[in-house]
């Protein structure tokens, strides 16, 4: 029997056509390369930052029109930011279906020498705007019948507390039991809620952490031998982020990481 037309099978199973997704940190170098692969399988993104500079060169090498990607500037540490990019977004596009928690900073800074001002700094960005983001959207599907699905940027160093970045390790293991929590109580209303965990992709964020001996590390220590390349992010985010092809995953950590984190001998 003929194996009927292949991309019609998978075009069914991972389509995002009209779907909308909000990318917090779409700014950014990994949520920015998550951003434009939803775009290319066919979804309106909104990317949420800081910075509208980088959001236009990130739309510029996309060549997007402006009706299918925007930007929406918000500083989302604060709530009163963070609640005003629902109507704006429902105002452009009518929908959110896919919500992306990907701001974070990393400042390595020995044991010894953190601050309280920059413990709460880390927690607050990487930590705080997740939960509040998760209140807020997920308040607005429940409230509206309406389905979704949100991806926490977690990291490797949730999973194997990565020496010179103590905070941001314990900021990214407690999303992952935030993720799990909102996966198991949202369930029931057709929300999913997963954490996708890359391993090393040079960015903006981890340059400063990255130097000569932490690269020869780093590099021993994964079994491909290389640094991950931001597009490798791709298929994961559409699987998570596609209704049909990850129907029925919620609560997962989702590594992408060459396999850094299987490694022991
Ligand atoms: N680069 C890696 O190897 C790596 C590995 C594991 C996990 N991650 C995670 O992936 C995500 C993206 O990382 P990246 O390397 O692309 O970092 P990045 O610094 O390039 O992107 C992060 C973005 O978040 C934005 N941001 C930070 N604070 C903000 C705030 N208060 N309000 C609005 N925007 C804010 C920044 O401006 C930036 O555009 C992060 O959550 C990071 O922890 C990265």
């Amino acid at each position: 029997m003929r194996n009927p037309d292949s991309s019609t099978f998978l075009n069914e199973l991972f389509d995002l056509k009209g779907k909308v997704a909000v990318v917090i940190g779409g700014t950014g170098v990994l949520c920015g390369a998550m951003a434009w692969g939803l775009w290319r399988a066919g979804c309106r993104v909104v990317l949420v930052g800081r910075n509208p500079g980088k959001a236009e060169s990130h739309f510029q090498r996309w060549g997007s029109p402006p009706d299918e990607a925007r930007f929406f500037e918000a500083d989302v540490t604060r709530r009163d930011q963070v609640v005003t990019i629902i109507p704006a977004v429902m105002d452009w596009f009518g929908r959110i279906d896919i919500w992306i928690n990907g701001a974070a900073i990393n400042p390595p800074v020995p044991y010894f020498d953190i601050t309280n001002e920059q413990f709460d700094n880390i927690l607050d960005t990487n930590l705080k705007t997740v939960h509040m983001a998760c209140q807020i959207i997920g308040k607005h599907w429940i409230d509206n019948g309406q389905k979704g699905c949100i991806i926490n940027m977690s990291s490797m160093a949730a999973v194997r507390p990565l020496s010179r970045v103590f905070v941001y390790s314990l900021t990214k293991a407690a999303l992952l039991n935030l993720t799990q929590n909102l996966a198991r109580e949202w369930a029931i209303h057709g929300i999913r809620v997963n954490a996708l965990c890359p391993g090393f992709f040079p960015a903006e964020q981890n340059r400063r952490v990255l130097d000569k001996s932490r690269v020869k590390a780093i590099m021993d220590h994964t079994p491909m031998r290389r640094f991950g390349d931001v597009e490798e992010l791709i298929g994961a985010t559409l699987l998570l982020a596609s209704e049909k092809a990850g129907s029925f995953v919620t609560g997962s950590n989702l590594v992408v990481d060459g396999g850094f984190s299987v490694t022991s001998i």
